[in-house]
């Protein structure tokens, strides 16, 4: 594996064999969907207010990091209403005609769900206001003189909008979704029942020790524990017996470089260049992205979450700066107090 592919993508730079893994692993229904009680509590009410008085659910934002399952409850939220699902991404919808096309296509009480909201052309924001609302359309027939504005009402529809960061989205667009979750990263004890039952899907022999360190290690995320298991089961099955218990895992996961905190090889680069080159910051984000190499919105939506709730990164008015912990994990010794010359 190349190092690239050691690292955690974003959304749209994930392989054919992840998408592929994605869908194949993807929980079906609220009860096979791990972990986030809270909200898949409050979404169990919603939907089952919703279903008995046979009308649409309120419109939705699943807010949170990549690879946390808002794909998933979307897909979910359909299946337990039994309404269509329909699917789009911000950056594909262009022009209103996009927008009204899909709009009108619908069934009654359908989920639209448009993933990476965040990135929705903002003069189309303002298309979805009185869909959302209303449930109406007002489009414009003709051009120059003989323009005139047709409204057109729309099927009732659920929009569940998805996003890695709720700050891009804007005030009036936000306040219309009735319904909103926002999914943290798992604890290893869901990440470990997430693993068993990838592995029993995929027909990987896994002993629970085997579960739970491959469940440490990654990241609070069950993408990336899916991906792990999959690395570890090639690495068992060409270097031991084909079984994945904890010692195999362990080794399995030293060699891919992905370490006891669960960090990857950018993830520690990231806090590395903090501590080293900026002795420990604050540090701009763009600096910080110059000096490894990376996008800014990579650091920002698929790295710092995780670093900051390990308490390992702080994001300060200055920027980033790392913590005594960053320090430790690295095996480095903390700055001193700055010298007076
Ligand atoms: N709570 C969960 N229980 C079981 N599996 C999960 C859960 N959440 C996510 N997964 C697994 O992780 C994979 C990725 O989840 P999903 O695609 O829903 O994430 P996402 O939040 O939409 O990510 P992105 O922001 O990259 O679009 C799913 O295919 C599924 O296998
Ligand atoms: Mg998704």
């Amino acid at each position: 594996m190349s190092p690239a592919e050691q690292r955690i993508q974003a959304p749209e730079e994930l392989s054919r064999e992840e998408l592929e893994l994605d869908r194949s692993l993807r929980p079906r229904r609220l009860e096979d969907f791990v972990g986030q009680e809270a909200v898949k509590d409050q979404l169990a009410v919603s939907i089952a207010a919703a279903a008995t008085r046979g009308e649409a659910l309120d419109h939705v934002l699943l807010a949170g990091p990549p690879g946390l399952g808002k794909t998933s409850l979307a897909q979910i939220v359909a299946a337990e209403l039994e309404v269509q699902f329909v699917q789009t991404a911000g950056p594909a919808l262009e022009r209103k005609g996009d927008v009204a096309s899909f709009l009108t296509a619908l069934e009654p009480r359908a989920v639209f769900f448009v993933d990476e909201i965040h990135r929705l052309p903002r003069a189309l924001e303002e298309t979805f206001y009185p869909a959302m609302e209303d449930g109406c359309l007002p489009i414009t027939v003709r051009q120059g003189a003989g323009a005139r504005v047709v409204t057109i009402d729309l099927p009732p529809f659920t929009l569940i909008g998805a996003t890695t960061r709720t700050g891009l989205l804007s005030t009036p667009l936000r306040d219309r979704f009735g319904i909103q979750h926002r999914l943290e990263h798992y604890g290893r004890q869901d990440l470990a029942q997430i693993v068993r039952r990838s592995a029993r899907l995929l027909g990987v022999e896994l002993e629970d020790s085997g579960a739970a360190a491959i469940a440490q290690r990654s990241r609070g995320t069950p993408r990336v524990a899916n991906r792990l298991l999959k690395r570890v089961r090639d690495y068992a099955e060409v270097r031991h017996s084909g079984v994945v218990t904890g010692e195999v895992a362990e080794a399995a996961l030293d060699l891919l470089e992905v370490d006891e905190e669960g960090l990857d090889r950018l993830d520690r680069e990231i806090l590395r260049a903090i501590c080293e080159k900026f002795r420990g910051g604050p540090v701009g984000l763009s600096t910080l992205a110059v000096a490894v190499g990376e996008e800014q919105d990579t650091i920002e939506d698929v790295y710092e979450p995780y670093l900051l709730q390990r308490g390992l990164l702080e994001r300060t008015p200055r920027g980033r700066a790392a913590t005594r912990r960053a320090f430790e994990h690295l095996g480095l010794a903390p700055p001193g107090p700055p010298t007076l010359l």
